[in-house]
């Protein structure tokens, strides 16, 4: 996993929670990077679990929420960085369904080690949606909360349902209706 995924992390459970917070959970989980992530650097994401799941014992929040949550925040470091792959859009519904055929190829290319999800494009209506999401990191709700930003991006919002096809969150079926 990309260390700017951990940094923006943990610069999230500061701005919530407190450096406190950032300190206990780095001590809590076993890390080989000893809680020193770079931007361009990559981790195990096994590393990500573990103070996802500290976070969440820790302050009693369930570790979807906290990954809903985070990818909002996320959805803006991804604007600020990467606004020429935005502007590409001018549609929610295009982009989404944009994500494996065009936006994560990007991303391949400028980080070619990223560890990235398959989006299968379903069924597609002028208003809808249905992606088939697969993964082994089951970071459904991460997708979720980008999703959620995506619409708001283009003024709009969406009623998104997420269907569980393996109970392990590593096969997840999004259906998405543009309001
Ligand atoms: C992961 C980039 C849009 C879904 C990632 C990662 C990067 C990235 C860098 C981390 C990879 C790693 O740590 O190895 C981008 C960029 C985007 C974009 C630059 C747009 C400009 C989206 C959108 C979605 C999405 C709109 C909506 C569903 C995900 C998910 C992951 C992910 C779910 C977590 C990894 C997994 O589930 O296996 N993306 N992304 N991305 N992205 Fe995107």
């Amino acid at each position: 996993m990309k260390g700017i995924v951990f940094t923006e992390f943990l610069d999230l459970v500061e701005d919530k929670f407190g450096i406190e917070m950032v300190d206990k959970i780095i001590e809590q989980s076993e890390l080989d990077s000893g809680g020193v992530y770079t931007a361009i650097g990559t981790y195990k994401f096994s590393e990500m679990l573990q103070l996802l799941e500290n976070l969440s014992n820790n302050t009693g929040v369930s570790t979807d929420d906290l990954l809903l949550v985070y990818a909002e925040h996320f959805f803006s470091v991804l604007e600020d960085s990467y606004p020429g792959l935005l502007a590409t859009y001018k549609d929610p519904i295009e982009m989404l369904s944009s994500i494996e055929d065009h936006i994560h190829v990007e991303v391949k290319k400028i980080y070619p080690d990223a560890e990235l999800p398959t989006f299968l494009v379903e069924e597609k209506s002028e208003n809808s949606l249905v992606l088939l999401y697969k993964s082994s990191r089951a970071m459904h709700h991460f997708g979720l909360g980008l999703m959620n930003k995506t619409f708001e991006h283009f003024n709009s919002s969406a009623e998104i349902v997420l269907e569980k096809i393996k109970n392990d969150g590593t096969e997840v079926r999004f259906i998405i209706n543009k309001n």
